[in-house]
């Protein structure tokens, strides 16, 4: 099987596009290798999760039709992972114009390649916050979402609602995966934990919004390769899906256990919660646990494996 990932050079990208190689599939990766965090990061990533392992590259934006037709031209690839997209909540009401042309009009030409090139199955990453201020825990796919708090979210809300007209005008299976704060060696700079254990390191005052009292279901960046290579194997007609770790943890006991591994207390700012963020998420993970995933990875051992990956790359005994 040939799959196509965009986003391959980022965080999750990566991490998927080693366990499909491990299996046997074919890979090719769109990344346009983006400055919103360290480009040199990401071409890490590819040198040393993927190394000598067979895979095809291309450098190129996702909105550029002509781009991405060329490629799917080239490399006809049986399914797509679709991840490249503007991440960061905060910085998206910096910059709404660009979060609404790559992560909308990006999605759409991807769409619109699937179907020309007759993809089996689109999987494509929406988020969390989706959900918004959603006052119901655990979420679930089933409640409202049509109150999203940032840029970023609507724009994901907005693939959610263009990914389902292609499946249903097309028949083109899609199926969106609903990522809860994903964790984990090779993660984002913009992330708390990676910040934070930065600052830490450096005995640097870190920024603790809603006053540590934000709760999430941090899911570790292993969970997250297992379940959507689940439903990319599964080839669902169209679907949201949640994926997410099976612990609330609040923000606090997150920071204590990066302290515990990096062996420094935090000087911690306690601050009010910040425009567009969500001071709770939790997932309500049943439907993804009827194809058999279950998360795995709790926080003790997640930060940990973290830690020793940071102080490694950055070269700090
Ligand atoms: N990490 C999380 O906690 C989390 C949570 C919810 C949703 N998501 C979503 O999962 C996906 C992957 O996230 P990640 O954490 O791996 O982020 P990431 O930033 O590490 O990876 C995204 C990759 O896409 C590339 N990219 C961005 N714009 C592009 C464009 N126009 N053309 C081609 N490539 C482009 C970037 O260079 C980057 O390598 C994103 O869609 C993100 O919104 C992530």
């Amino acid at each position: 099987m040939k799959v196509l990932i965009t986003g391959g050079a980022g965080f999750i990208g990566s991490a998927i596009a080693r366990q499909l190689i491990d299996r046997g599939d074919k890979i090719v990766l769109i990344d346009n290798f983006n400055d919103y965090y360290d480009p040199a990061l990401k071409r890490d990533r590819i040198k040393a999760i993927l190394g000598d392992s067979p895979f095809s590259l291309y450098e190129g934006n996702i909105q550029d039709l002509e781009f991405a037709d060329s490629v799917f031209e080239k490399e006809m690839p049986n399914k797509v992972i679709h991840l490249a997209a503007m991440a960061g909540v905060r910085s998206s009401l910096e910059d709404p114009l660009l979060y609404e042309e790559v992560n909308v009009r990006g999605t759409n030409v991807l769409l619109e390649m699937a179907v020309k090139y007759d993809v089996e199955n689109f999987v494509y990453a929406s988020s969390s916050s989706v959900y918004g201020n959603n006052k119901k825990v655990p979420f679930s796919e089933k409640d409202r979402v049509d109150t999203p708090i940032s840029p970023y979210a609507a724009t994901k809300r907005a693939t959610e609602l263009i990914a389902h007209t292609y499946s249903h005008i097309h028949k083109l299976n899609t199926t969106g995966l609903r990522f809860f704060t994903v964790y984990g060696p090779w993660g984002r700079p913009d992330m708390a934990l990676f910040l934070f254990t930065d600052k830490i390191l450096k005995g640097e005052q870190i920024d603790v919004y809603n006053f540590g009292k934000m709760t999430r279901n941090f899911t570790y960046i292993d969970d997250i390769v297992s379940g959507t290579i689940a439903v990319l194997d599964a080839n669902f007609e169209c679907e949201i899906m949640n994926i997410g770790g099976d612990k609330e943890e609040t923000l606090l006991r997150f920071i204590e256990v990066i302290e515990e591994n990096v062996g420094i207390e935090a000087k911690k700012n306690l601050m009010p919660i910040q425009p567009g963020d969500v001071p709770s998420t939790v997932a309500d993970i049943s439907k993804l646990r009827k194809l058999g995933w279950e998360p795995n990875i709790r926080i003790e051992e997640g930060i940990k494996n973290f830690v020793n990956w940071y102080k490694k790359y950055y070269k700090i005994v």
